[in-house]
């Protein structure tokens, strides 16, 4: 698919709980990097790449679970940090497979790294697949992932 094309690819990138609070939050695991700071980066590389993002964060779950729903006919894909909700949501698991688009799992951590309850998620099972433990980097490496899946043919 052409560069000019890929402005009909439309893709959803949802942040969940506390992640608003990026900067000051726990600096120690998740660095300085604010959420402003990894929406401007994303939005640089999707302007690059020509597709368009509409970014959400909540700090709920069923407005989580809405947007999901909403997402169905408006999105090619979803990239998604469900943040807590990883590990305790089948309401989020339920919602992504209940839509036909592909999704990519993100963390800012490693989560395989960090306390026991973190290592398993509810959500990675219902995804084309998990990217974590790169910092801003691994929403970045996401929508490259995503994009690549939308448009495989187009390597440019
Ligand atoms: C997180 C990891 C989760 O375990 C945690 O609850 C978060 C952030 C991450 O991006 O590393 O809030 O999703």
């Amino acid at each position: 698919m052409k560069q000019k094309n890929r402005k009909k690819i439309k893709i959803l990138v949802i942040h969940g709980p506390n992640l608003n609070l990026l900067g000051k939050r726990e600096p120690q695991v998740y660095g300085k990097v604010t959420l402003q700071k990894i929406n401007s980066e994303l939005k640089k590389l999707a302007r690059k790449k020509g597709v368009l993002l509409k970014i959400i964060q909540s700090n709920y779950e069923g407005k989580i679970v809405e947007a999901i729903h909403k997402s169905i006919n408006r999105f090619s894909g979803i990239i998604i940090n469900p943040a807590a909700y990883t590990h305790t949501s089948v309401a989020i698991r339920d919602a992504l497979a209940s839509i036909n688009l592909p999704a990519i799992e993100v963390h800012l951590s490693n989560i395989y790294s960090r306390e026991e309850f973190r290592r398993h998620s509810l959500i990675s099972a219902v995804c084309k697949g998990q990217i974590c433990g790169f910092g801003m980097n691994s929403y970045l490496l996401a929508l490259l992932a995503l994009i690549d899946i939308l448009c495989p043919k187009d390597k440019s």
